[in-house]
Formats: structure tokens, C-alpha cells, sequence
């Protein structure tokens, strides 16, 4: 019988992904679940034939230029792959792989409970109640902004802005968009198409990121964008810290520009910016959009199917 590839799980999936790879493969996992250094990921690459690893792993230009040539395939636990550099792996003839649509609904619903959690002042309210600092009630006691009826921009209709869409559309909200191109009516869905960014911001009341981080849209919601927004406008980000300027975000939130954001993506991660943590209108989680126990089973299986399609010889379906 021919050996089994030898597969290196980076962090510590779930347990229905790892009994799947360990049958299949000659695994070696981080069971610790620590991060790796560049020094560190180049070392393993020797010992492996194929690397499954997370967005918290960085296969920049320098490590994929010094990967050893035994690394064949990098198969993303992840629909991001802005840890990868794409151009640099595929000149070293590295297939890689990612993980689409399974966690489209995951994140989606921890889109909309940011949205509705900053729009209804979720963390003030919980701070109120733990510390037993709820002493008073009148009407106009902890007011905030109604999502039924309000706008929401979607800046890119991809699977997740598509989800959250359709959620948002259970909320009653009216949903714009922007992408890079406009949808067929049957995935439009009745959405109002925005042709620039820009010509969305006018409209959104809210304001929900989709789309990947790459060099064109790192830095996209500065402070020029900010400042197109309507007053009192709540941003909510799901996607990737790099898409916005944190500093801008603070300013817009000291100054009432913003009313409140829901942030899951740091430019930081771990840790977060602390700037965030003075101001209780930012309700903030840890990036935590695609974790529910189905999910990572799903992200994990998917990573799985390209691999097993890959040493079978065939294209993976979700090759990059
Ligand atoms: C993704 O899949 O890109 C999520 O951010 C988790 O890594």
C-alpha cells in the first residue's frame, strides 16, 4: 500500500476534522494550538508534503520563497487567504486552497448581531446589568437607532453579503450594495446596486463589510469615506481588520459621526485595538464570525475534499 501524504494540521480543529485526517493522512497536529514564527513554519515544511493551516498562519513572499520544494498543496481552513500570498505560492508551484460558502451563514448572523447589538446599545446595557449600576428607567433611557426600515450598504455581494442580505431583508431593512460587479436580479433580490463605494456610503445608514482584504480595498474605510456616510451611521465588520483605518474609526465615533460600529476584525489579531475599548458604543467580539461547532466541522471537511481531490489527482474544487 502506498504511504499516506503527510498532512500538518496548524492549529487545533475540530475533533470530527482531525479523526478525518488522521485516517486519511499522516498527520501532525498542533494539539497545543500555539502560533508558528515564519523560522518556525519553514522548519515544519520539510517534514510535509501538504500544510492545513488558518488565517492566523502567514505564508508571505518571504516564507513561501523559502518553503521546502516536499510542500505541494496549502489547504486553507479559511475563505480569506490575505495570509497567503497567492502570486508568490503559485510561482513555487504550490496549489492553494480555501473554504468557501460553508461559513456564509455563521458569519452572516454574527454580522447581524453586531448590527443590532451596536444599534441597540447591547454592551451599555449588559455593563448596566452586571454591575447592578441599573437604577433608573424613562423614555429616554437608552434610546438607540431602529433597524427596521433603515438602509443597509453591503459592500461586497459575495456568498456572506449575499446571506446577510437576505437576513437583514427579515429585518425589513432596505439593502443597497456595492460590488465589483452588479448580480443577476434572482441574486440581486430586489438590492439596489451602487457602482462605486463611494455612491454607496451616501446611503447607508448601516454599513456591512463583505469583502476580502487585498491591496485595493485594505484602508478603504478611511476617513474621506467616513465622512460620506449619513450622520449618526453604524459600521459593522465582519471581514478583515486591514479594510478599515482604525484611527478614522475612533475620530467618527468621538465626533457622533458614527453612532456606533460592531467590530469582529482587528487590525490586530489577537488583541484588538484598546482605542475601541473606551468607547461602549463599539461592540466588539473576537473574531469569532465562523465559529459554531457545524461550521468548523464544515470548514474542516471542506479543507479535507481538497486535499483528498488533490493527491487523487484532480483539481480541487476550491482551488485558488
Ligand atoms: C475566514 O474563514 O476567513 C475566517 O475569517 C476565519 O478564518
Amino acid at each position: 500500500m502506498p504511504s499516506k501524504p503527510t498532512l500538518w494540521i496548524t492549529r487545533r480543529l475540530s475533533d470530527a476534522t482531525l479523526e478525518r485526517a488522521s485516517r486519511d493522512y499522516d498527520v501532525i497536529i498542533n494539539r497545543e494550538d500555539g502560533t508558528f514564527t515564519a523560522d518556525e513554519i519553514i522548519a515544519m515544511s520539510s517534514q510535509v508534503d501538504a500544510i492545513l493551516p488558518c488565517h492566523s498562519e502567514l505564508f508571505n513572499a518571504d516564507v513561501a520563497a523559502k518553503l521546502d520544494a516536499r510542500v505541494r498543496i496549502i489547504a486553507n481552513h479559511s475563505v480569506g487567504v490575505d495570509h497567503c500570498d497567492l502570486p508568490a505560492l503559485k510561482t513555487r508551484g504550490i496549489t492553494v486552497t480555501n473554504t468557501p460558502d460553508v461559513l456564509s451563514d455563521a458569519t452572516a448572523e454574527i454580522a447581524m448581531l453586531l448590527l443590532l447589538g451596536a444599534a441597540r446599545r447591547a454592551v451599555e446595557g449588559d455593563r448596566l446589568m452586571r454591575t447592578g449600576a441599573w437604577d433608573f428607567w424613562s423614555p429616554s433611557f437608552m434610546v438607540g437607532k431602529q433597524v427596521s426600515g433603515a438602509r443597509l450598504g453591503i459592500v461586497g455581494m459575495g456568498r456572506v453579503g449575499q446571506v446577510m442580505a437576505r437576513r437583514a431583508r427579515g429585518f425589513d431593512m432596505d439593502v443597497h450594495y456595492y460590488n465589483r460587479s452588479r448580480l443577476p436580479a434572482e441574486l440581486e433580490q430586489g438590492a439596489t446596486y451602487h457602482d462605486t463605494v463611494e455612491d454607496l456610503m451616501g446611503v447607508a445608514d448601516f454599513l456591512s463589510l463583505h469583502c476580502p482584504a487585498t491591496s485595493e480595498t485594505t484602508g478603504l474605510i478611511d476617513k474621506d469615506m467616513l465622512a460620506r456616510l449619513p450622520d449618526g451611521a453604524i459600521l459593522v465588520n465582519t471581514a478583515r481588520g486591514a479594510l478599515i483605518d482604525e484611527s478614522a474609526l475612533v475620530a467618527a465615533i468621538t465626533s457622533g459621526k458614527l453612532s456606533a460600529a460592531g467590530l469582529d476584525c482587528f487590525q490586530t489579531e489577537p488583541g484588538g485595538n484598546p482605542a475601541f475599548a473606551a468607547h461602549e458604543n463599539i461592540f466588539m467580539l473576537p473574531h469569532i464570525g465562523s465559529a459554531t461547532t457545524q461550521t468548523r466541522d464544515a470548514m474542516g471537511f471542506r479543507a479535507l475534499d481538497n486535499l483528498d481531490a488533490f493527491f487523487a489527482g484532480d483539481t480541487p474544487n476550491d482551488q485558488l
